[in-house]
């Protein structure tokens, strides 16, 4: 007979209940990790803004079998390695870490996830390329309009960590350069002095919803776009007198939920596109073109990836998921040929003419999704020496996996935004011949949890 009393798991805390307990790591995304009960019959619990060494006080959110989730209510004991807060504003959660930490971590976090998710050993760790810049280095930022509810003001900022209503106003973004921060006080002040509103999507009533700012970190360019409800009149002139923008647009979107794409852009004053320069090239960004929103973090990645495609002049590149074609284009003069595909037809348009005004005459850009048209593209073009890929968060599919396998270049340069994804699908590339040689993190995004990395995978014998 067995002693139940001895093996029972207590009941799990409820939703709502406070609990004190002590921070042990980080999880990827960036939430404290803790335990809940003892080794046997522990619960793991996910604290939102709490650090490792820290003992905290939080009330669980989510109540799930394997897992909870808690909102921190106090910090009781801080963890030796907090820093005070900096920015006062969203959008900076590692910023009580110092910077040195913050890398460590991160680099930690894309081994963990190649050995633990992955089952990949083997390969070589280089280290982690630091920011340049640790504050104000973003070179877009999209703000939301909201209402001040205490005063009815309009205001413009970034969402309450987890609210899709709540705005909290921002003075002075962190994360943006000066120029920047002025122009988004700009717009707001020519806003409230004309009175609009800003859209409440719970009544779906209101004219203002984004303003997303851009500026050429190279040429000095700015672009500021405001998102405002379908069929809302803009009178130009008096914005541009208060936003004295190189490119100044207006997107009209009707749908309810809150988003910066799509819709219809229309140009109010200036050009089309701004100018920025990355790797000694020229590009013009559109509106609602992809973009490394790090510039300088961007010819870092580039540049890592260029050193590890190991190209010697004559090899035919992919690059796979291109964008506006920047990585093909920084690495057309190390190539025989490049051939790049995305499946948003502007950005391919805009690749076309970034390699027109970069003068560069052997790359060539096709719309197209890769999970349907890579078998075309290899009939087309041959099959490839190296193959780049930079897809969304999502990573690959395990059929686009098959589908880079199936054209079997010598080697493919990984560079992922989410070791998570990453490691299933080197994974994949591994249980198929492939060998991952090295894996290097950099740090696009200081003071949030984010990593990009590149990896490179070689065939085997
Ligand atoms: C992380 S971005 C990389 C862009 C570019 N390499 C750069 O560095 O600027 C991923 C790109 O993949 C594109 N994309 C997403 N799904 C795709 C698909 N199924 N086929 C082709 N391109 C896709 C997106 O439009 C986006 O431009």
């Amino acid at each position: 007979m067995t002693d139940d009393t001895a093996t029972a798991r207590p009941p799990r805390p409820q939703r709502g209940d406070e609990l004190e307990l002590h921070i042990e790591s980080l999880a990827f995304g960036g939430a404290g990790v803790a335990r809940w009960g003892d080794e046997e019959h522990g619960w793991v619990v996910f604290v939102r803004d709490a650090l490792p060494g820290d003992t905290v006080r939080c009330a669980v959110t989510k109540r799930k079998r394997h897992y909870g989730e808690a909102r921190l209510l106090e910090v009781v004991t801080p963890s030796p390695d907090r820093v005070p807060a900096k920015a006062d504003h969203p959008g900076a959660p590692w910023q009580v870490m110092p910077y040195e930490k913050q890398i460590e971590i991160k680099a930690a976090q894309v081994e963990d996830a190649l050995r633990r998710l992955g089952h990949l050993d083997g390969f070589e760790m280089l280290p982690i390329v630091p920011a340049v810049e640790q504050w104000r280095y973003r070179n877009k930022l999209e703000f939301s309009f909201g209402t001040d509810r205490e005063t009815g003001e309009l205001i413009c900022g970034f969402h309450a960590p987890g609210s899709w209503e709540d705005i909290v106003h921002v003075e002075d973004c962190l994360l943006q350069s000066e120029r920047g921060n002025a122009a988004r006080r700009a717009v707001l002040e020519w806003a409230r002095a004309h009175r609009y509103s800003a859209y409440d999507r719970r009544t779906q009533i209101g004219a203002l919803r984004n303003l997303v700012i851009r500026e050429g970190r190279r040429t000095g360019q700015l672009q500021v776009r405001l998102v405002v409800s379908d069929g809302v009149e803009i009178e130009a002139g008096s914005l541009h007198a208060a936003v004295a923008a190189d490119s100044l647009l207006l997107t009209e979107i009707d749908t309810v939920g809150e988003t910066t794409a799509g819709g219809t852009t229309s140009l109010l004053a200036g050009e089309p596109t701004i100018g920025e320069e990355v790797c000694g090239l020229s590009f013009r960004l559109s509106g609602q073109a992809f973009f490394q929103t790090n510039t300088e973090m961007a010819e870092k990645l580039y540049g890592v990836a260029a050193d590890v495609a190991g190209l010697q002049g004559w090899e035919r590149v992919y690059d796979l998921f291109c964008g506006i074609g920047t990585i093909g284009l920084s690495l057309a003069s190390r190539s025989g040929e490049v051939w790049g595909l995305e499946i948003v037809e502007d950005a391919i348009a805009d690749a076309i003419g970034n390699a027109k005004a970069n003068d560069i005459s052997n790359a060539r850009f096709f719309a197209g999704d890769v999970r349907l048209a890579l078998r075309e593209l290899v009939e087309k073009a041959g099959r490839p020496d190296v193959v780049v890929v930079d897809p969304p968060r999502a990573g690959l599919s395990q059929k686009v996996v098959r589908r880079v396998l199936e054209a079997s270049p010598k080697r493919i340069v990984y560079v992922s935004c989410n070791p998570t994804t990453l490691a299933p699908n080197a994974a994949q590339m591994v249980e198929e011949g492939y060998v991952l040689k090295t894996v290097q993190p950099v740090d696009m995004f200081p003071q949030t949890p984010h990593i990009e990395c590149v990896a490179v995978l070689e065939r085997g014998a």
